[in-house]
């Protein structure tokens, strides 16, 4: 079963997963990595410069299709997964768990405001509003990501598969 760990930009998806990944001996995906690698990008600047939004999300559903077929992966997302409904279906009609990390807009913004690498990130708080929902509406799981470090996140995750008998 695959962990598929969705969340808003900065809400700590990638050192959650290499955590998690590690703490439970699973390859670790990160989706972002996977776009680069089949766009033949180095950052999202230029996967946005070679195809725009359209690009990411349709590398994204290709990716999804890959990497759902196998097993026991831990999946980092990119923030804007939950836009292609088909593409979170996709993973969950494989068996895979969704975990959303739950994060305060304030406390994403104030940890993302002096990086520039994400270009969604203008106009970030209209984003997170509109996804809020969607995170909530795909989650297996909730995990108040602002009140725990990644290493309690990764064992809270630990727990709760457990809990699943897995
Ligand atoms: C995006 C989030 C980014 C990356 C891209 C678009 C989004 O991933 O996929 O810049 O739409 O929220 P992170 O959530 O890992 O920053």
């Amino acid at each position: 079963m695959n962990i598929i760990l969705i969340g808003f930009m900065g809400s700590g998806k990638s050192s959650v997963a290499r955590c998690l990944s590690e703490l439970l001996g699973r390859v670790l995906i990160e989706m972002d990595e996977l776009v680069y690698q089949k766009t033949n990008t180095k950052n999202m600047h230029e996967v946005f410069e070679k195809g725009g939004e359209l690009l990411l999300r349709e590398t994204e559903l290709a990716i999804t299709q890959e990497v759902a077929a196998e097993k026991n992966l831990v999946i980092s997302t990119g923030g804007g997964i939950v836009l292609n409904k088909i593409t979170l279906d996709y993973f969950k009609a494989k068996g895979g768990k969704v975990i959303f990390l739950h994060s305060k807009f304030e406390t994403i913004s104030k940890r993302l405001e002096k990086g520039q690498s994400r270009p969604l990130f203008i106009n970030a708080k209209k984003i997170y509003d509109f996804r809020l929902p969607l995170y909530l509406q795909y989650a297996d799981e909730i995990i108040d990501a602002d009140s725990l470090s990644i290493n309690d996140i990764a064992l809270k995750i630990q727990k709760m598969l457990k809990d699943y008998g897995l």
